[in-house]
């Protein structure tokens, strides 16, 4: 048996227990990696709504860190005692257009990382880059393999663009506006919070401006090449306002909303491009580690909780109350 965070029982948060599950050896060309930091993911506030009270229980959670403690068959390429940071993308190894049929994100189907154990495929484990401590490795995987796809391989971004991001201060956000700054665009962001707006800055921003504000006149008209959209129906049209004529939106994110009207003719006048992205490859994981590496970029953390103190991170998390990545020790 191992402790974990599991979803089981009752429907919606009722159903979140932190308590005593099953633990399993690897199966073949699996490994079992004993978990030591977890990070948590605006999607494992939306997984128990999605999980039926009456299906098998399941651990939440995409992103981990840890070491390898057991070896299934057949696996060469890793060994008991590795550190390694778990990939959550099932199934997805080289880049590709979208994701293949039988892609999913670790954490629902499949038991995640808000465990002591888990068992993933071989090459869900990769080495843990050395720049990065257990805290660092446990929150980087899935909001900076989205932040870098949704940025270079969708977005296309290249050093001297201009970049806007809206909400830029979640897991998620704060990866964008670190990548785009080191890639050499000039990064434009914003947050409904002063604070977190100067932080935002001290990262790199060039501009942050507030979201509740007029953004055209807060950029003085200055149109943008690239706008990424993580938030939403809050701000989703008067992001789209801030594109230059055939700039690009790419969307990878609702936390404000899933649904949204926009004004057809002005779009189409616009020769705007409207691109969807989620999460990424395998392949677009190791670019992503090289590249930060490379410029020596840190995921920013936040609150660092126990695991069994849950409740606590996922309302910070719920109320956007943190500046960067909220991490488990788990
Ligand atoms: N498709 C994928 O593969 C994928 C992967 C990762 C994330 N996502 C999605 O992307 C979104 C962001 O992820 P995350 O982990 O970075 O989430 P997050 O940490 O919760 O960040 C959300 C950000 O959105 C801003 N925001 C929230 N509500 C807003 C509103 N009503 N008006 C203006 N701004 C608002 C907040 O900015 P301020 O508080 O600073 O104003 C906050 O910084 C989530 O919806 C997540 O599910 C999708």
């Amino acid at each position: 048996m191992m402790k974990a965070l599991f979803h089981y029982g009752k429907s919606g948060a009722d159903g979140l227990q932190y308590g005593e599950i099953e633990q399993t050896a690897p199966a073949s060309g699996e490994v079992r990696v004993r978990i030591k930091t977890a990070g948590l993911n605006h999607r494992d506030l939306f997984v128990p709504d999605r999980h039926e009270a009456e299906a098998p229980a399941v651990v939440l959670g995409s992103d981990g860190a840890g070491v390898v403690d057991a070896v299934g068959a057949g696996v060469d390429k890793l060994k008991t005692g590795d550190e390694v940071i778990i990939n959550p993308a099932l199934n997805w190894e080289d880049n590709s257009e979208a994701p293949p049929k039988g892609f999913e994100i670790l954490g629902v189907p499949a038991h995640g990382t808000f465990a002591e154990y888990i068992n993933v495929p071989a090459e869900n484990a990769v080495m843990k880059p050395k720049h990065l401590d257990w805290q660092e490795a446990g929150v980087l995987a899935l909001s900076a393999m989205t932040a870098y796809r949704a940025l270079f391989t969708r977005g296309g971004l290249k050093a001297g663009m201009t970049v806007f991001i809206p909400g830029a201060t979640g897991g998620a956000g704060t990866l964008l506006l670190q990548f785009a700054a080191a890639a050499g665009a000039s990064v434009y962001v914003t947050s409904r919070s002063e604070e977190k707006r100067r932080a935002a800055l001290a990262l790199g921003a060039d501009k942050a401006i507030d979201s509740e504000s007029d953004w055209e006149e807060a950029l003085d008209g200055e149109k943008v090449d690239l706008v990424i959209e993580s938030v939403g129906a809050a701000t989703f049209n008067q992001s789209l306002d801030q594109l230059r004529r055939g700039g690009t939106l790419v969307a990878f994110g609702a936390s404000a909303g899933d649904t949204v009207d926009f004004n057809l003719r002005k779009f189409f006048y616009g020769q705007y491009n409207l691109l969807g992205s989620t999460m990424a490859s395998g392949e677009e994981l190791r670019e992503m580690m090289d590249f930060i590496a490379q410029h020596d970029i840190k995921p920013v953390m936040d609150k660092r909780y126990d695991l069994s103190e849950y409740d606590a991170a996922f309302a910070r998390m719920e109320n956007a109350g943190m500046m960067g990545k909220i991490v488990f020790d788990v």
